[in-house]
C-alpha cells in the first residue's frame, strides 16, 4: 500500500505472520528511481524479507519491462504488477485499473514483463471496471495465458475506488476459470472473515490491507484460526506497546529523526484511535519532534489506568 507499506511496516507484519509482503507501488518510469521518495520505497529490500515483492505501474509495455529488469537488479524475487489502483494520479497516466479498459494493452504488457525477466511475475487487479465491465474473468485469463504466476483479486470494480463492500463472487469465478494461484482481497478485517473468504473463494490465500494497520498482528491470528481453529485474541497491552515502540524505533533507523517522526503520526493514530479518550492525546502526539519524546508518548498513554480497558474493536 503506498505510504504504507514501507520496508519497516513490512518487516513488521512478517514478524508476524505475513507470508509475504509487498513494496509500496513504483513508477515503471525508472528515471523516477533516483528520487529520495522512490529511493526510499526500493531500499532496504534486505533478504531478511525474502522474497522480496516490488510493485510496478504503469501503462508503457516497454518501459514496464525495463523497470522488472531494474527491480529484479534491486532484489526483487517476484515481481507484482499494479493494475488495481483506482488513485487519479495513476489512471490519468492510464496505468493502474484504467488498464482495465484496454484488454490488447494489458496482454501486450503482461506478455513484456514476462518475457523481460527469469523470476515470476504476478498481477494485482480489481473485479473489472465498472459494474456493467466486470471484466475481471477476461483479465485473468489473459494474465494466466501471459504466464503470470499468482493473480491477486480486490473485489471491488474500479469505479467502486473503496467505496461499499467487497464482493467474492467475481474473485469465486476468477478462481474456477484458472489453474494459477489466486489470492482474494478486499475488507478481510478478522481471521473468520479470511476462512469464509477462502471457503467461499476457492482462493489459495487471502491479501490483508487497511485492516493490518496499527493491527499487524492480525496476520498471525489469521494464521492460527486457519491452522488450529482457535480464535486467538489480541495480544495483551504490554505486547502491543512493545510492538508499537519497536515500530516507532524502526521508522526513526529507516528515514532519519525528522521523516520517521512524521511517518509515526499516522501509525500511531491506527494503533490507537480505537482506545477511549484519544483525541486530546492524538493532538499532543501530532505536536512533538523527537522520536524519543513520541516514544515516551506513548509508554505514558498506555500505562494510564483507562488505557487498561481491552481496546474496543
Ligand atoms: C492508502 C492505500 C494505498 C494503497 N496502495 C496500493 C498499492 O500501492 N498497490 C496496490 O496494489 N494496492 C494498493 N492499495 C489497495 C490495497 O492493496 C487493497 O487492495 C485494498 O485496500 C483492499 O483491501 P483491504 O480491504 O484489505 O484494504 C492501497 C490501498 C490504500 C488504502
Amino acid at each position: 500500500m503506498a505510504g504504507v507499506t514501507d520496508a519497516p511496516f513490512r518487516r513488521l507484519c512478517r514478524e508476524h505472520g505475513a507470508g509475504m509482503a509487498t513494496t509500496e507501488m513504483i513508477s515503471s518510469d525508472t528515471r523516477l528511481w533516483r528520487s529520495k521518495k522512490t529511493r526510499s520505497r526500493l531500499s532496504a529490500l534486505d533478504r531478511e524479507q525474502a522474497p522480496v515483492c516490488i510493485q510496478i505501474a504503469g501503462s508503457e509495455p516497454k518501459a514496464m519491462a525495463e523497470a522488472a529488469k531494474q527491480a529484479m537488479d534491486f532484489g526483487a524475487d517476484i515481481i507484482d504488477i499494479n493494475m488495481g489502483c483506482p488513485a487519479k494520479k495513476v489512471c490519468r497516466k492510464l496505468a493502474g485499473s484504467a488498464l482495465l479498459r484496454n484488454t490488447p494493452l494489458v496482454e501486450h504488457i503482461l506478455h513484456s514483463v514476462v518475457k523481460a525477466v527469469a523470476i515470476p511475475v504476478t498481477l494485482k487487479t480489481r473485479t473489472g471496471w465498472d459494474k456493467e465491465h466486470k471484466n475481471g474473468v477476461a483479465i485473468a485469463k489473459i494474465a494466466e495465458q501471459a504466464g503470470i504466476q499468482a493473480l491477486t483479486v480486490h473485489g471491488r470494480t474500479r469505479a467502486c475506488r473503496f467505496d461499499g463492500v467487497a464482493e467474492y463472487d467475481t474473485i469465486a469465478e476468477i478462481v474456477s476459470a484458472l489453474s494459477i494461484p489466486v489470492v482474494a482481497n478486499g475488507d478481510i478485517n478478522t481471521p473468520q472473515k479470511a476462512v469464509q473468504v477462502l471457503r467461499y473463494t476457492g482462493a489459495a490465500a487471502v491479501m490483508i490491507g487497511r485492516p493490518a494497520l496499527g493491527n499487524p498482528w492480525i496476520f498471525e491470528q489469521v494464521e492460527r484460526y486457519i491452522s488450529t481453529g482457535e480464535l486467538p485474541k489480541n495480544p495483551s497491552l504490554d505486547i502491543r506497546r512493545e510492538i508499537l515502540l519497536r515500530h516507532l524505533r524502526q521508522l526513526t533507523d529507516f528515514y532519519g529523526e525528522q521523516v520517521g517522526v512524521r511517518i509515526a503520526r499516522k501509525h500511531v493514530r491506527w494503533y490507537l484511535e480505537t482506545y477511549p479518550n484519544i483525541t486530546p492525546f492524538l493532538k499532543h502526539f501530532n505536536q512533538l519532534h523527537t522520536s524519543q519524546s513520541q516514544q515516551e508518548a506513548v509508554t505514558d498513554f498506555l500505562r494510564r489506568p483507562e488505557t487498561h480497558e481491552e481496546k474496543v474493536a
